[in-house]
């Protein structure tokens, strides 16, 4: 399978056919199991709400990321801090047909990238659960580099008995 990843900056409410693609990866178990949108339910209404609030916030750049035509994920640097010259990067690749070929090692160094050349920021970090292995060897192929560990500081599938780590991570740029 040949991948050719574009990047497109969100700008505007995107079209109704890929806000229903969005909402199915985020209503997806597999894809979101570990993130907090597990533990709400997405409409067309409630991500049309979310995508306002976050354009007119102005702290985020979100990414839709296609192959070719296909829109497989999302990318978004958020908590962009232009004084101390920060910010925070989060994905997922939607098309689970589309893991294990290197794209969150390449959707990564996109946005590492950007922040640094186009944003002319200093500093990224994210925070993972410890049990997301192939995001923390994403990050680790990128050379983020753990700033700490918040032991237990996450539940795991609602049960508040199973709890995970909160691992953080920073890469100077
Ligand atoms: C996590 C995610 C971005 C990984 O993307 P990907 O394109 O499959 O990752 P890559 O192909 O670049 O893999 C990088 C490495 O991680 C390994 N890996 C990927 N997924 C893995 C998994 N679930 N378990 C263990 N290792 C995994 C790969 O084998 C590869 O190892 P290598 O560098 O030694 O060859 C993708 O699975 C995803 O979007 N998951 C759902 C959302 C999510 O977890 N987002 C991150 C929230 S912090």
């Amino acid at each position: 399978m040949s991948v050719k990843l574009n990047f497109i900056l969100l700008k505007k409410i995107p079209k109704i056919k890929e806000l229903r693609i969005w909402i199915n990866w985020l209503n997806d178990f597999e894809v979101v199991k570990y993130s907090e949108q597990r533990f709400k339910e997405h409409t067309i209404k409630t991500q049309k709400f979310f995508l306002r609030k976050k354009l007119k916030e102005k702290k985020s750049l979100i990414f839709r990321i296609f192959n070719n035509k296909e829109f497989i994920g999302v990318l978004e640097l958020g908590s962009i801090n232009l004084v101390h010259k920060t910010c925070e990067i989060m994905y997922f690749i939607g098309e689970k047909k589309y893991w294990y070929k290197k794209i969150g090692t390449k959707l990564v160094y996109f946005g590492a990238n950007y922040a640094k050349k186009k944003l002319k920021l200093k500093k990224i970090i994210t925070s993972v659960y410890k049990k997301n292995k192939g995001s923390l060897k994403v990050l680790r192929n990128n050379k983020f580099k753990i700033a700490g560990v918040l032991n237990k500081n996450f539940i795991i599938y609602k049960n508040k008995e199973l709890r995970d780590d909160q691992v953080i991570l920073e890469k100077f740029l």
